[in-house]
Formats: structure tokens, C-alpha cells, sequence
């Protein structure tokens, strides 16, 4: 008997994203049943949803959920997938205009703890005695987030569920806490609301709830998994973690090969490897000429693509960013976020006409253009429990410059001439992460493109040689699966 897998997300590509835990909910499952598991996605019927699964149709209708009346369940196939996902239909919690998480001026939904509260509970009882779905009964409940960390709450407290849950954490940044109320509104027993359980710091938190209940906890990449268990990276919660060590496996995260491809990636004029780099240079120039900067196939160009936040650690590009384009470089960003961090990038490129492009914004097509047209890729992340931009980079012969941290460390070796002695060098990692430490990092960049073109090509050819793929990272789930079943 396959092993049977309901995946809990609250974004998944290419349904709905603002994120990379939206490629993870993508190309994860898809990769686990290519391994023969029998794996359904959950997740909220958002328009976007709805409006792009192939062959939906109703299974059940679920009853007395928290604060709605009733919620119709559907299920659905992704069409590039042919995953299965199983969508929840509530008007009420939703179907509005707007982002997952937030309204469309960015404000949060007042009402998330209700719309993730759900989404959990619903993960719980499809994984109970009292599912509607009689023909498919999970094994294993996989969560991600907080947006879903009260389903081993549930599962295990008000559902008796025999099925066993797993919460894998992408980012200790966001927590879903909110007011104590929310426990006998949510269904939840107050016996719960203590140290040992949901209560954190007076508030009731989702993601510590999936921490404390889940049978077992995965990280995006092995480094984040040690990373959390201390003060600087645990967002408060090092010492659960820490108590749970042996119980947190890192994992990590692959790309999905048939989406972030530049031998056949459709967003370019030109498709290329690492057989043959020649296409390389006409996606360069075409990036160059749509954005409005100088056709100069010999000026460095240096890409972001990333949310503007204090976390991707951007703001350390500022103070040297006119120095780099005073020396010829020239620099491309797409992105969004602070408010602060936008204008500051919007007012480099009003003074740089012609050397710099920044686009505020969310943008499938040019975030590829971005990533294959660019001579280096800018991430200089505080914290990165994996981070996949760095991955895109390295499949795509944009070397990444990175800080040394989570995911980044454990995927990006640098340039030193140790690595590149052995051939294992793929990108730069800063020694330091300041401001100063970036500038180093990608001046050593920029010189090494700049005069040593055979190292720079042997660079390039080891990220894009490597497998990337979920090929590894998904067996190593399917293993933390059966060791819980
Ligand atoms: P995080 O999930 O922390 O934002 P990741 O590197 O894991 O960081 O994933 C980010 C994903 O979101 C990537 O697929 C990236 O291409 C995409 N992305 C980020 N910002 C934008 C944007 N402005 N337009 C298009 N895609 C974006
Ligand atoms: C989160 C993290 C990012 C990770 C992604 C997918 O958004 O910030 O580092 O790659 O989840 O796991």
C-alpha cells in the first residue's frame, strides 16, 4: 500500500504565491509522488485556486468549523502537475481580492486566525474517524508554517487522529500569535493554553502549537535546523526547539527542474546550458534593452529578486551600491516590501540612467529573465532557513553572492582557491555580514568576471552541473514519513 500523504500549505505553485514556500508546496509533492506516495494538498480555495485546478469537483461538505457554518470541500488536479489537491470552499474566509495573507494594500486579514484556524481544523478531520472523505485516509499529515500549526494541536487534542503529523518549518520570522481569545473560539481545550502547549508569551501561538504537537519537525536545510535552536535565530522559541533537537530533522529544499530550467525555460528568447553558454549573452542583452539599461555585454550585471525585507538583509547593498555602478557595473532588482527599502532602490536608479533598473513589483516572466540574463545574483539574507533564488542562480550560471547563513551556507561554496583548486567552487560567500563584508564579496566577484574568464566559466558550469533537483531531499522525507508510520 502507497504511503498516503495530505500536504497542508497555505501557498502552493502555480496556484498562489508570494513566496518560496509556495515552489516547496509545488514541486515537493509533485516530487514525492513521483516516488509512488499517495499525497492530496490542502489548501484554502483563494479565486486563484479555484479558478486554475483542472476537474474540480465537490467530495463532502464539512460542518460546525470554527466561526462559519459550513465549508464545501473540493478536489482538484494541478494541470502541470497532475497533483491532487483537495481546495476549501468558504466565501466567507476566502474568496476576496487580495494576497493570501493580506488585503490589497498589504494590510493583514483581521480575521487570519479564522482562515489558518480552519485550514487546520479541516487538516485534522480529514485525518479523523469523522473525515466526509471515506475512500482516502492519511497516513501522515504534513504541515508547513504556521499558517498551519494548529493541526497537530487538533489532530491530537479535540480529533484523536491515529494519523501522525509532521510540521516543517521555512521561517521562525512568522508566528501567528494572537490574543488569547482565539483558544475557545478556534474549538481549542484551554488545557492546552500553558508552557507545555500552545501559550507562548500570553498569546496563543500556531506555530508553536505545530512545534510542540507535531510527531516530527523538518527544517529547509540542515544548517536553519541548528540555527533555531539558539537565541539569535529561534525568534523565542530555541528552547522548545532546543528540548526537541533530536526530533528536528533538516532537509534540503530542491528546485523544480521543469519550472527553473534555462535549457528550456519559456520566459527567454533564448534558451541555453552549460554545454553552451552563447544564449546566455542574448538573454543578457535583451534583459539589458527591455529594462532600459545600456546594451554592454562586458558591464557586470548584478540581479535581485527578493521580498524587500529586513531578512534578506538588502539594506547592506545601499551605502556601496553608486560605488560598484561608478565603477561600471550595472544592477537590475525586482522586488517589494518596506516601504523605506523600495524608494531608497527607486532613487539609485532616478540617478542612474542607463546602469540601474529597480521594478517594485511582483513579476513571474522577469524574475526568470532576471535570474538568466544577470552575470551575478545579490543575497545577502540575515537569515535564510533555505532560501531558492540562491539554487536559481547556481542552475542558471549567475553565480550567487551570498552571506553565510542556512540554506545559503550549506548550498553555495565559495571562490576561494582552495575551491576552485578542487573544482567545488560555485559562488562567493561573504566573511562578514555588513555592508562592508557585501562590497568585499562582490568586488572579489566582479574582478574575478572581470579578469579570469576560465575560472569564471568553470564557476558557472559547476553550479549548473549540479542536481539540484528534489531527486535526494525527497527520499529523505519519504524516510522521515516511514519512520513515523
Ligand atoms: P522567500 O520565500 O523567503 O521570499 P526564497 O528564495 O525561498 O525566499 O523564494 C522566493 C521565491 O519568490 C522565488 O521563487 C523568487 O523568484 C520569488 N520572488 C520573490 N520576489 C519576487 C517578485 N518580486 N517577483 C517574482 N517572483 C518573486
Ligand atoms: C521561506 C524562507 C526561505 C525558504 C522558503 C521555502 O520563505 O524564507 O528561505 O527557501 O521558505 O522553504
Amino acid at each position: 500500500m502507497p504511503m498516503k500523504v495530505l500536504f497542508v500549505s497555505s501557498e502552493v505553485f502555480p496556484l498562489i504565491k508570494t513566496g518560496g514556500l509556495a515552489d516547496v508546496s509545488g514541486s515537493l509533492p509533485n516530487a514525492l509522488q513521483r516516488l509512488g506516495v499517495d499525497i492530496r494538498i490542502l489548501i484554502p480555495g483563494y479565486p486563484a485556486v479555484l479558478n486554475q485546478l483542472a476537474d474540480l469537483k465537490s467530495i463532502g461538505t464539512l460542518h460546525h468549523l470554527p466561526h462559519i457554518d459550513h465549508a464545501e470541500l473540493l478536489l482538484g488536479i494541478i494541470k502541470e502537475t497532475k497533483v491532487k489537491v483537495i481546495v476549501i470552499k468558504s466565501a466567507a474566509l476566502y474568496e476576496r481580492n487580495g494576497g493570501p495573507y493580506a488585503d490589497p494594500n498589504g494590510l493583514e486579514w483581521q480575521d487570519n486566525p479564522v482562515r489558518f484556524g480552519v485550514l487546520s481544523k479541516v487538516a485534522s478531520i480529514l485525518a479523523s474517524e469523522h473525515s466526509p472523505i471515506t475512500d482516502w485516509h492519511p497516513d501522515i499529515v504534513h504541515c508547513n508554517d504556521w499558517q498551519t500549526g494548529l493541526a497537530p494541536a487538533y489532530m491530537k487534542l479535540t480529533e484523536h487522529s491515529r494519523a501522525k503529523s509532521i510540521i516543517s518549518l521555512h521561517n521562525m520570522a512568522f508566528q501567528g500569535s494572537y490574543a488569547p481569545h482565539w483558544v475557545v473560539s478556534l474549538g481549542l481545550p484551554s488545557a492546552g493554553f500553558s508552557i507545555e502547549g500552545f501559550e507562548y508569551h500570553g498569546q496563543l501561538s500556531f506555530l508553536k502549537a505545530g512545534i510542540f504537537y507535531a510527531d516530527a519537525i523538518t527544517t529547509v536545510s540542515p544548517r536553519y535546523a541548528v540555527e533555531i535552536q539558539t537565541a539569535a535565530f529561534g525568534f523565542g522559541l530555541e528552547g522548545l526547539l532546543s528540548q526537541r533537537s533530536d526530533e528536528i530533522k533538516g532537509i534540503l529544499n530542491g528546485i523544480e527542474t521543469e519550472e527553473w530550467n534555462p535549457e528550456h525555460d519559456k520566459y527567454l528568447i533564448k534558451n541555453y546550458s552549460s554545454q553552451n553558454l552563447a544564449g546566455k549573452q542574448e538573454v543578457k542583452a535583451a534583459l539589458q534593452q527591455s529594462l532600459g539599461l545600456n546594451v554592454d555585454a562586458a558591464a557586470p550585471l548584478l540581479g535581485v529578486v527578493s521580498r524587500l525585507t529586513h531578512q534578506k538583509g538588502l539594506d547592506m547593498l545601499v551605502p556601496h551600491l553608486q560605488t560598484l555602478i561608478d565603477q561600471g557595473c550595472q544592477f537590475a532588482l525586482l522586488g517589494g516590501g518596506e516601504m523605506g527599502l523600495e524608494a531608497l532602490f527607486q532613487n539609485i536608479a532616478i540617478q542612474n540612467p542607463g546602469r540601474v533598473s529597480v521594478t517594485i513589483g511582483y513579476n513571474e516572466p522577469l524574475s526568470h529573465q532576471i535570474m538568466a540574463g544577470c552575470d551575478m545574483f545579490i543575497m545577502p539574507s540575515r537569515f535564510e532557513p533555505c532560501g531558492l533564488n540562491q539554487l536559481y542562480g547556481l542552475a542558471y550560471g549567475t553565480p550567487p553572492i551570498v552571506n553565510a547563513t542556512g540554506g545559503l551556507a550549506d548550498s553555495v561554496i565559495d571562490s576561494n582557491n582552495a575551491h576552485i583548486a578542487n573544482k567545488t567552487a560555485n559562488g562567493f560567500v561573504m566573511v562578514e555580514a555588513s555592508a562592508d563584508g557585501l562590497m568585499a564579496c562582490i568586488r572579489r566577484a566582479v574582478e574575478m568576471y572581470r579578469n579570469n574568464k576560465d575560472t569564471w566559466l568553470q564557476i558557472q558550469k559547476t553550479g549548473m552541473s549540479q542536481n539540484l533537483s528534489w531527486d535526494k531531499s525527497a527520499q529523505e522525507y519519504l524516510a522521515v514519513y516511514e519512520g513515523l508510520v
